[in-house]
């Protein structure tokens, strides 16, 4: 075997392999220049040829003919898989990379807490409406019978603004909206937002979420609003908790109570969540008052109804576990994203 037949032998051998090893378009170069390129291995081993005897000549011209085909070939062909994403191209897409997730958007955990709530009570005949956060006094407090001189109304609790107008403090004032716009039979829920002068800390924001209950007909008792809410507790959250009701006092019901549930962490037994009390406060709620009635000009003498406003941010804490309810603000995905 011929020196020149070794030497192109090798450089078929050794140059696929430098080919294939390219990691991307510059050193793919690199290998072809010092293959194919004018000084090149091929190129070279081909201007030897010619001191060769004639005899050997046409053998090794076809080998290394055949030589430079293949590796050009090669050369080509790895050109177009870097171009197309080989793995580590420069320029290039990684097919080896692992693939880029698209985040799926999510109904936060207020929202969705809202949406139940109302679907609950859509279940049992409640339709669910609508009411300004820009409220007027009237609306959020004359018509619910809360006297002028009544410390919710001081600029300490309620945001008002230059012209008089307020951010709603609760969502009662839909109840005024709806009765104004409708006579008797009433049964209406009405979700939204609410606004506070509050300090902000673990259990209190200056924002947040009420969902209000009117029901309003002939015959409407403390019975039935006692079985509505403890309906709406069972399908919220499971049939073992149990309601109370204590005495309370709001300007527009009469009477009025707090409805507290057994303690969904430890069923009434007492732990750091009810503070050892059994039981956790989730509305304030109470038969509406006739003073109401006045003054959307409903008779209080044919009708009677209740009333009731649940914290949303309330029960969405109970039901996912959460202690700070600043966390519901904050929108960090990495929280969002749990639920
Ligand atoms: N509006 C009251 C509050 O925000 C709750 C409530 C609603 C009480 C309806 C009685 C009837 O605290």
């Amino acid at each position: 075997m011929s020196d020149l037949q070794t030497t192109l032998e090798a450089a078929r051998t050794d140059g696929l392999q430098a080919v294939a090893d390219a990691a991307d378009a510059a050193s793919l170069e690199e290998v072809r220049v010092k293959l194919l390129g004018r000084k090149g291995v091929v190129t070279s081993s081909m201007k030897e040829m010619s001191k060769l005897p004639a005899a050997e000549r046409p053998a090794i011209g076809r080998l290394a003919n055949t030589v430079r085909d293949e590796l050009q070939t090669a050369v080509q062909k790895k050109v177009a898989t870097l171009k197309a994403g080989g793995r580590g191209g420069r320029n290039g897409i990684d097919v080896t990379l692992p693939g880029r997730r698209r985040r799926i958007g999510l109904k936060h955990p207020i929202s969705r807490v809202m949406d139940d709530c109302v679907a609950i009570f859509r279940r049992l005949g409640f339709v669910a409406v609508d009411g300004p956060d820009l409220e007027d006094e009237y609306h959020n407090f004359d018509a619910l019978n809360t006297p002028a001189d009544h410390p919710s109304r001081d600029i300490q609790d309620t945001f008002y603004l230059q012209d008089g107008r307020l951010l709603r403090t609760h969502t009662s004032p839909v109840q005024i909206r709806v009765m104004r716009q409708q006579p008797p039979p009433v049964r209406i829920v009405a979700p939204g937002r609410c606004y506070r002068r509050d300090t902000p800390d673990a259990t209190h924001s200056m924002n947040f979420h009420q969902i209000e209950g009117l029901y309003i007909d002939e015959n409407v008792s403390m019975a039935d609003l006692k079985a509505t809410l403890l309906n709406f507790a069972h399908e919220m959250f499971g049939k073992a908790v149990k309601l109370q009701m204590r005495p309370h006092f709001f300007p527009f019901t009469e009477p009025s109570v707090e409805i507290d549930i057994s303690c969904v962490n430890c069923r009434g037994d007492g732990c750091s969540i009810c503070k050892n009390s059994g039981w956790l406060e989730i509305a304030g709620a109470g038969m509406v008052d006739p003073e109401v009635f006045n003054s959307v000009g409903y008779d209080y003498e044919t009708y009677t109804g209740y009333a009731f406003g649940m914290g949303i941010e309330r029960i969405a804490m109970l039901r996912y576990e959460i202690n700070d309810i600043r966390l519901l603000y904050e929108n960090d995905v990495r929280f969002l994203a749990q639920f």
